[in-house]
C-alpha cells in the first residue's frame, strides 16, 4: 500500500514539492540516488540498523523509519556496525539516557573503521533541550539529530545528511501536523501497531512524556481504518491501537468519536481477527468501552491499566485524577464484565514524600487487582517536571528495599494469576519459532500471555487452538488440538 509509491516517476531536476508526504517522497528518490552512487564506490550495499528503545510508539516510529531506509535503497542488517545506525531513543527514565551516550562511545569506534558510517539519533531523548548542546559539544561524530515532532521528515534529512559533512539537527518544539501515507517496514508480517492519537495532555507530575511528544493529536478515523484495511489486504490478522492514553482518543477531532466506537469498527474489518490497544488511562476509561470489549470477541482479553501507585495521596501528587478506591472499583467493573480478562500495569516506586504507609497502599492494590504482570519502576528523576522540584524524595536505598518486596509481591501473585488458565484451551496467533527450543512455536494468547509448544513452522502468522497443559510461572507449556 504506502510501499507502492513510483520513485522513477518523481522529477528530480525539480524543486521540491511543498506539500507532504509528496515532498518527502520525493527526497527518498533524491536519497535513492545518493545510496546508489555510495554502493557502488563501496563495492557492497548501503546497510541500516536501528536499535529502539522505551515503548510501543517508538517501536512503531523505527517500523516507520525502516520502510523509508528501505526505498532509498539501504538493506537491513542486524549489528551497529551497519552504514547507517540509527538510535531511537526514550527518555521517561533517567539510565536510558545514560545508556545512549555510553553507546555513542562505542559507535564512534566503529565510525573510525568504516568511512561510509553514519550515525542518527532520534526519539524523545533529542526532544530535551540540553540533548542536542551536548551532543554538538561532545559527540560530534553524530550525522543526524530530529525529534519526534518532525520524524516524518526523515527522507528529507537522510538526503541532508548525505549531502553534508556537518552535523545535520532538526528538532521542532511541537506540531499539529500528522503526516500520513509514508512507507513503514513491518517486524512481523501478520501483526501490527497502527498510531491512533500522538503526544499526551495528562501532565503526570513525573512524568516526561508530556514534553517531548507534545499535546494530544487524534489522527481522523476514516485514515485509521483505511490504513487498517490497508495492512489486512497485506496479511496482518492482529492490530494494536497505540496512543499514550487511547480512552481520550477523537475528543479534540471535529467531529468528535469516542475511542470505544473506533474500537468496534477497527473491529468489524474484515481479516482483521484481533483488536489490541495501548495504554489505558483509568481516570478516562468509558463504561462503553468496557461494553464494546465484552461483547465482541476480537478484542483481545487484556487491558493494560497503569495504577502507578495505591496511595490516593501519592496519587494525587502524582496529578493521576484517581483515587485507590476509584481504581479498585473500576478494575473489579472490568473483571465482573469481561471475566477472562488479564490485567496488567505500570507501577512506580519511590515517588517523591512516598512513606511506608503509602507503599503498603501500592501492594495491597496489587494483592486485591491480581495482576497477570505488571512493570515495576524506580522513580527517576526527570528535570522539568514539577516532581523534579518536590520535597523529600526518597532515599536510594529506601527505593531499593520497597522496589524489591514490590517485585517479589508482583510475581507471586502473577504466576497464581497466570496459572488460573491451566488446563483449558485458547486461540494462540503463532508468532515465531522458539527461540531456545527450535521444534517448539511460541504463539500468544488473547490475554497476551504466551505459549509455546510442539508445531510446524508453517503455522506462524496463523490463529490455532492450544491447550494450556501446564503454566511455567508467566508462560505456558501446551499442544496444539
Ligand atoms: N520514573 C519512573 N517511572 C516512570 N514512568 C514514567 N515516568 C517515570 C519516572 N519519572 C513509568 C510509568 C509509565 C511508564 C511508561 O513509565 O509507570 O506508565
Ligand atoms: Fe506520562 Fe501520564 Fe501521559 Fe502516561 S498519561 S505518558 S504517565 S503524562
Amino acid at each position: 500500500m504506502y510501499n507502492h509509491i513510483d520513485l522513477d516517476a518523481i522529477h528530480l531536476e525539480e524543486t521540491p514539492p511543498e506539500q507532504e508526504p509528496d515532498r518527502q517522497r520525493y527526497f527518498i528518490a533524491k536519497a535513492r540516488k545518493q545510496v546508489r552512487a555510495l554502493s557502488e564506490s563501496a563495492g557492497r550495499p548501503m546497510t541500516f540498523h536501528i536499535e529502539t528503545y522505551g515503548c510501543q510508539m517508538n517501536a512503531r516510529d523505527s517500523e516507520k523509519l525502516a520502510g523509508i531506509l528501505t526505498m532509498m535503497g539501504y538493506v537491513p542488517h542486524d549489528g551497529e556496525d551497519a552504514d547507517l545506525a540509527v538510535y531511537n531513543t526514550c527518555t521517561v527514565r533517567e539510565n536510558a539516557n545514560r545508556k545512549v551516550y555510553g553507546h555513542l562511545g562505542k559507535l564512534k569506534r566503529l565510525k573510525e573503521k568504516n568511512p561510509y558510517m553514519r550515525i542518527a539519533l532520534c526519539g524523545c531523548m533529542t526532544q530535551e533541550p540540553h540533548v542536542a548542546d551536548t551532543l554538538k559539544k561532545s559527540y560530534g561524530f553524530v550525522d543526524l539529530v530530529f525529534g519526534t515532532h518532525n520524524i516524518f521528515r526523515f527522507a528529507e534529512l537522510v538526503f541532508r545528511m548525505l549531502e553534508s559533512d556537518a552535523m545535520v539537527t532538526e528538532i521542532w518544539e511541537g506540531t499539529k501536523q500528522i503526516v500520513e501515507n509514508l512507507p513503514t517496514q513491518r517486524k512481523y508480517p501478520f501483526k501490527s501497531g497502527v498510531n491512533i492519537m500522538f503526544g499526551c495532555n495528562n501532565f503526570c507530575s513525573y512524568c516526561i512524556v508530556p514534553y517531548v511528544r507534545g499535546r494530544e493529536r487524534s489522527r481522523e478515523p476514516q485514515a485509521i481504518l483505511d490504513e487498517i484495511r490497508g495492512l489486512a489486504e497485506d496479511g496482518v490478522v492482529e492490530v494494536m491501537l497505540l496512543g499514550q492514553n487511547v480512552n481520550s482518543y477523537g475528543k479534540t477531532l471535529a467531529q468528535p468519536v469516542s475511542f470505544a466506537r473506533l474500537l468496534s469498527k477497527v473491529a468489524e474489518i474484515p481479516g482483521i481477527r484481533r483488536v489490541r490497544f495501548m495504554t489505558s488511562h483509568p481516570k478516562d476509561l468509558s463504561d462503553e468501552l468496557i461494553e464494546t470489549m465484552a461483547s465482541s470477541k476480537k478484542i483481545c482479553r487484556h487491558l493494560h491499566l497503569p495504577v502507578q501507585s495505591g496511595s490516593t495521596r501519592i496519587l494525587k501528587e502524582m496529578n493521576r485524577g484517581y483515587t485507590k478506591e476509584s481504581y479498585l472499583a473500576l478494575a473489579a467493573k472490568i473483571k465482573r464484565a469481561i471475566p477472562d480478562i488479564a490485567l496488567t500495569t505500570d507501577i512506580i516506586v519511590g515517588f517523591p514524600g512516598e512513606t511506608d504507609e503509602d507503599f503498603l497502599h501500592t501492594l495491597d492494590v496489587v494483592e486485591e487487582v491480581r495482576y497477570s504482570s505488571a512493570f515495576t519502576f524506580q522513580y527517576s528523576k526527570r528535570s522539568g517536571t514539577p516532581a523534579a522540584v518536590m520535597e523529600d524524595q526518597v532515599p536510594e536505598d529506601v527505593v531499593r528495599e520497597r522496589f524489591s518486596r514490590l517485585l517479589n509481591t508482583v510475581q507471586d501473585l502473577a504466576k497464581k494469576e497466570c496459572a488460573r488458565w491451566e488446563g483449558t484451551i485458547g486461540q494462540a496467533l503463532v508468532e515465531q519459532v522458539n527461540v531456545q527450543d527450535s521444534s517448539l512455536l511460541t504463539g500468544r494468547l488473547s490475554n497476551n500471555l504466551l505459549v509455546h509448544f510442539p508445531g510446524d513452522p508453517a503455522l506462524i502468522g496463523k490463529i490455532v487452538d492450544v491447550r494450556l497443559a501446564a503454566c511455567k510461572g508467566f508462560y505456558y507449556m501446551g499442544e496444539m488440538i
